[in-house]
């Protein structure tokens, strides 16, 4: 029998609750640790999240060393400052307080002051050399602090690379931390953009698990340990997709009120980690894929309530800007799973031609970025039809994730796609 098809599911530990983050000393002594390395960044370091994480290490008798030197949309500038902290300090385990951001700079600092490697070594390939790590990682223990980037349930680290503009990667399931502490509490004081961008990214997420090409599709490895984290849609990540994107369209408009809904947060933190643990296991497509030019040739635009400092297209931002006009353009053969994904997002389908599947998601993508506050397409965040020649050329090397499309690409695909785009209302 041929097991080129068979796939493979990696997850953490999970532990969910309110409160759960006064666990994490006990959570990361029962890993072994004596002297972790609190990986955080400069915001963070002093609200309530990281101070209960610091002192639940502390009671539980560890000796912890703070690292707060995390960039938001961290670069190679940033994972090589961590990873020359961490080979310093004698470390044996991380605990990372915080974002996407936060947790991929944990998982780098922890694979490369294991295995030590020339940078570009285990980068995603054709930009890297993409090659495989050799073993398992010291222990990690992640505490989500945003509602979108499942990075605590995920063996991937994205950073933009500085010397080519561009983002990419590195993945392997021993990046997968070994505990996720996911404590809806910890979101109490995240900026209203920051929940958006975030809450968006997992929709995507679960919508790109949902509808990438099947693992019988694939052609994959047969070793587990050499197949990819994005293996393609499976049954198990088909278990985890429609959920999360049902939990963000229900709850998202009273996590953003003012006082925000703490239930509603908690059930996005939940969407995010299921969703984390469905596309962890399939992997992502185009509006991923899409994004990361978007996000690395960003010029002026910063959000207006991020705290000053450099240009930024916040992840989530990136991806659901490119999202609608993919699934519009989305082959019939699609439809009924596209219907079942308008369903979860709100929309009556009774009655509805799965070929109208592709278009009610736009549609109720749309809607959502429009309660959420998100600008209004490419234009709006400084991009014109003069870039989607470059934005073309940064998407087309984002190989594990053009693979992962349910459609082919070439570059004429993608040029359309940034067409469309540009502006949605
Ligand atoms: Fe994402």
């Amino acid at each position: 029998m041929d097991a080129s098809h068979s796939f493979t599911v990696t997850t953490p530990r999970i532990t969910y609750g309110p409160g759960s983050l006064a666990l994490v000393g006990d959570i990361a002594r029962r890993l072994g640790m004596r002297r972790p390395l609190l990986v955080t960044d400069r915001h963070l370091e002093t609200l309530p999240p990281v101070r209960t994480v610091k002192r639940a290490l502390e009671e539980a008798g560890l000796v912890v060393t703070v690292f707060a030197e995390v960039a938001i949309e961290p670069t190679d500038r940033s994972f090589r400052e961590a990873i020359r902290f961490a080979g310093d300090g004698g470390f044996d385990g991380f605990v990372s307080v915080g974002g996407g951001s936060v947790m991929d700079t944990a998982k780098v600092a922890d694979l490369y002051s294991t295995w030590p490697e020339e940078f570009m070594a285990y980068v995603n390939a054709p930009i890297g050399e993409g090659r495989n790590v050799p073993g398992p990682l010291r222990p990690h223990v992640a505490c989500p602090t945003t509602c979108g980037t499942g990075s605590e349930c995920t063996g991937i680290a994205i950073f933009d690379l500085l010397a080519m503009k561009a983002k990419t990667g590195i993945m392997s399931h021993h990046l997968v931390p070994d505990h996720a502490v996911i404590d809806p509490e910890a979101t109490a004081s995240l900026p209203r953009t920051a929940l958006a961008c975030t809450a968006l990214d997992t929709v995507c997420h679960a919508l790109e698990a949902w509808t990438c090409r099947p693992v019988s599709e694939r052609e994959l490895p047969r070793e587990p340990d050499l197949r990819p984290m994005t293996q393609g849609a499976n049954p198990w990540s088909d278990l985890m997709a429609l959920e999360p994107i049902r939990l963000v369209a229900a709850n998202l408009e009273a996590a953003l009120a003012d006082p925000p809904d703490m239930a509603a947060r908690g059930r996005l933190l939940w969407a995010a980690t299921l969703a984390g643990a469905s596309f962890g296991n399939a992997g992502c497509h185009l509006p991923h894929a899409l994004s990361y030019p978007v996000s690395g040739m960003v010029r002026e635009y910063r959000p207006a309530d991020y705290p000053p400092g450099p240009p930024l297209v916040p992840h989530g931002m990136a991806v659901i800007l490119n999202a609608p006009p993919v699934y519009r353009a989305m082959e019939a053969r699609a439809g009924p799973r596209l219907l079942e994904a308008a369903r979860a997002l709100g929309a009556d389908t009774e009655g509805v031609d799965p070929r109208e599947g592709g278009p009610l998601v736009a549609d109720r993508l749309i809607r959502l970025m429009r309660m959420a506050g998100v600008p209004n397409g490419l234009e709006a965040i400084g991009f014109s039809a003069v870039d989607i020649a470059a934005l073309t050329e940064g998407a087309l090397p984002q190989r594990r994730l053009l693979d992962n499309a349910p459609v082919a690409i070439t570059a004429e695909v993608l040029d359309g796609l940034y067409r469309a785009a540009m502006r949605y209302w």
